[in-house]
């Protein structure tokens, strides 16, 4: 088992490209760390870069407190799974778990028994004869997850692995992932850009973005716990990055007594969380944010509401155990959550609805910072 550090790690593919810049936190022993981003933020770059699939351009990178930079990836003692299985289509399911054992001269005997105990964890006893081919995408899954576990290693790279099954499927193997994490006790990098994955998997939560052209910016925008991050976005990016649907972010103005946040004519005390903040920020100019959990029917909801809002209903999402409502509040799109089927009201009606302020969300429009 090994703990990971990454000191202002940086990649650039050419000279005047950067794709990582100063990424700098640590994954502890036995944890299970997602990396969540948008599509093209560097996920797989970093992954790799651990794996030592792609060299470090700058700062440094440990493996259980030894620095790994020059190190070859298969003296990192690390076991990467891909999206693409990349099973060998010849070989059988017992020889595809067993290959990586045996071109590392394990004795046969150890081989048996550790491909063996793969497949009673994974549930791939009945396959072991079987071709690729004759496995559903789930089983081959699996098949590749095997390979990583017999080899026993310190650290699992996991770089979207789920993303090709069906919604069903992924998140059976979300929850048989974890399972296998929290018995294994393997120190963990999952990759995903889906943020419910991340949410569900991890332990904690490392938020990515393009790092952009500006060379004070890292990717790195937030590393927490999934409450943590779900409850404080530090900043705008993850505020709109996590979260489905997504949270209300609208252009507001803190009052000149610093006792509201201003939203046209609205006005929403300012929570408990934020009273010093916006003594701070007195009339200025705030983006609030409220997620759609926290607008909701006065007869539905079990917050005590100082603020009601009303306006033009755009569209309904009806989820089945609630309906998403999404409507138009002086030229924005405002999302609600209603729990009840009976009585809906229809697109083009008005609707009035109670704001729980004291979840409210308060950043800074130009920094993008939450308010502190
Ligand atoms: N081998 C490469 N050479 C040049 N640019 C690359 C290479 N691999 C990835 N990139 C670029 O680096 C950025 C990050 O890619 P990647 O790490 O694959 O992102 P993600 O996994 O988050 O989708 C992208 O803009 C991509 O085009
Ligand atoms: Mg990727």
């Amino acid at each position: 088992m090994a703990a990971i550090t990454l000191d202002h790690l940086g990649k650039a593919y050419t000279a005047d490209v950067t794709v990582i810049r100063d990424l700098t936190f640590d994954i502890k022993d036995g944890e299970f760390m997602v990396f969540v981003g948008p599509s093209g933020c560097g996920k797989s770059t970093v992954l790799r870069m651990i794996a030592g699939l792609e060299t470090i351009t700058t700062g440094s990178l440990s493996i259980g407190g030894r620095v790994v930079n020059d190190v070859h990836p298969k003296d990192r003692d690390i076991a990467m799974v891909f999206q693409s299985y990349a099973l060998y289509p010849h070989m059988t399911v017992y020889d595809n778990i067993a290959f990586g054992l045996q071109i590392r001269k394990i004795a046969p005997d150890e081989i048996k028994k550790r491909v063996q105990e793969a497949a009673d964890t994974l549930g791939l006893n009945p396959f072991l004869d079987r071709k690729p081919k004759a496995l559903s995408g789930g089983q081959r899954q699996r098949v590749a997850l095997g390979r990583a576990i017999v080899r026993n290693p310190s650290v699992f790279l996991f770089d979207e692995p789920l993303s090709n099954l069906d919604a069903e499927l992924r998140v059976h193997m979300r929850a048989e992932l974890s399972k296998l994490q929290r018995k294994l006790k393997t120190t963990t990098v999952y990759v995903t850009h889906d943020q419910v994955e991340a949410m569900t998997m991890g332990h904690r939560i490392a938020v990515l973005r393009p790092c952009g052209a500006d060379p004070k910016v890292s990717n790195l925008t937030q590393v927490g716990t999934p409450m943590e991050i779900y409850d404080t976005p530090a900043n705008l990016f993850t505020a709109r990055f996590m979260g489905t649907p997504k949270m209300n972010l609208l252009k507001a103005k803190i009052s000149n007594d610093g006792h509201d946040v201003l939203f046209y004519g609205i006005r929403m005390q300012v929570s408990q969380q934020f009273r010093q903040a916006a003594e701070k920020h007195k009339g200025r100019d705030v983006i609030v944010g409220i997620r759609p959990e926290h607008i909701g029917a006065a007869h539905e909801v079990d917050w005590q509401s100082n603020c009601s809002i009303t306006g033009a209903i755009e569209i309904l999402e009806p989820l089945g155990h609630e309906v998403i409502v999404h409507f138009e509040l002086q030229g924005e799109t405002v999302s609600g959550r209603l729990r009840s089927h009976v009585s809906l009201p229809a697109p083009g009606d008005p609707i009035t609805l109670q704001v729980n302020t004291e979840a409210m969300h308060l950043f800074d429009p130009v920094s993008e910072q939450r308010l502190s």
